[in-house]
């Protein structure tokens, strides 16, 4: 758990405070896929797509799964609390052209081959208390016990300061697609194998139902 609060927070303070361009893109200049990546997502998302606070987007069976059309929207709008909304008709700082340019890049560069997971990226949750046993038999072990009893290999994810600042997309993401540049065994096959869709919905629902109803406008 330590690891990842201290993850967000680190993302929290990057929100506030974007990571400044290294060397100005001339005014006229069409930006490329790549300098608008390093400009507003290599701070959070890692340089090279990888190994940064958030999710790595450089993963095949990611950009595989969500469709284009929902890769700019999350990037256009922003998602939950940690993500920013980049489109300027939200406030942010690019075009929808631009938008459209970064997402075609990345699907290209770090999607080619990728498989999808045989899952719709987002979806509704599912059963609490169905999932309470699919935590207990599938995570568990590197996360711990909910109730805190059981330490993990890994940090808690049942932790109410972590849920706070997670969205559920977030969670979803994390259960269907792990961190694949971690290479830690988070890769949707626990125990040798995929889940099956409702167990993701099942589960998802376990730890947003772990979450405090406080505190929370997004979802
Ligand atoms: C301030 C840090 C920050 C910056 C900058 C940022 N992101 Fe994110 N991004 C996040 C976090 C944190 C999440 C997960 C938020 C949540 O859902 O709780 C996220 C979520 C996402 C997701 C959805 C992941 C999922 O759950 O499936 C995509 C896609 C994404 N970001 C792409 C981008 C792109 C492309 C850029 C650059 C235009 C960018 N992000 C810039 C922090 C950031
Ligand atoms: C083999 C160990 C292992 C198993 C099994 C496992 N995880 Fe993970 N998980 C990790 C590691 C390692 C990370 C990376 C973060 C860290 O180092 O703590 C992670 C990250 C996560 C994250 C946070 C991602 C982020 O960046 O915010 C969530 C949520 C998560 N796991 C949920 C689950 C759920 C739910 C299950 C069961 C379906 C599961 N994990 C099974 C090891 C595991």
């Amino acid at each position: 758990m330590k690891r990842l609060l201290a993850t967000l927070a680190t993302l929290f303070a990057a929100a506030c405070d974007r990571v400044p361009l290294e060397q100005p893109m001339p005014s006229q200049a069409v930006v490329s896929w790549d300098g608008l990546y390093l400009t507003h997502c290599a701070g959070c998302h890692g340089a090279d797509g990888s190994l940064g606070a958030a999710r790595p987007m450089r993963d095949p069976a990611y950009l595989a799964t969500l469709s284009r059309d929902e890769l700019i929207r999350v990037i256009g709008r922003g998602q939950g609390r940690l993500m920013p909304a980049f489109d300027q008709s939200a406030g942010g700082p690019l075009t929808a052209e631009e938008i459209a340019r970064l997402a075609d890049g990345m699907r290209q560069a770090w999607g080619a081959g990728g498989v999808p997971v045989g899952m719709p990226w987002s979806g509704s949750a599912g059963a609490a208390e169905a999932g309470a046993s699919v935590y207990a038999a599938h995570c568990q072990a590197c996360h711990g016990a909910a109730d805190g009893r059981a330490p993990g290999t890994h940090g808690s994810v049942t932790d109410a300061n972590y849920l706070r600042l997670a969205s559920d997309q977030a969670l979803r993401s994390a259960v269907l697609f792990g961190r694949a540049d971690l290479g830690a065994g988070c890769d949707g096959r626990p125990n040798g194998r995929r889940l099956q869709s409702q167990e993701v919905a099942d589960v998802v629902a376990f730890l947003i139902s772990r979450r405090p109803a406080t505190g929370r406008s997004d979802r």
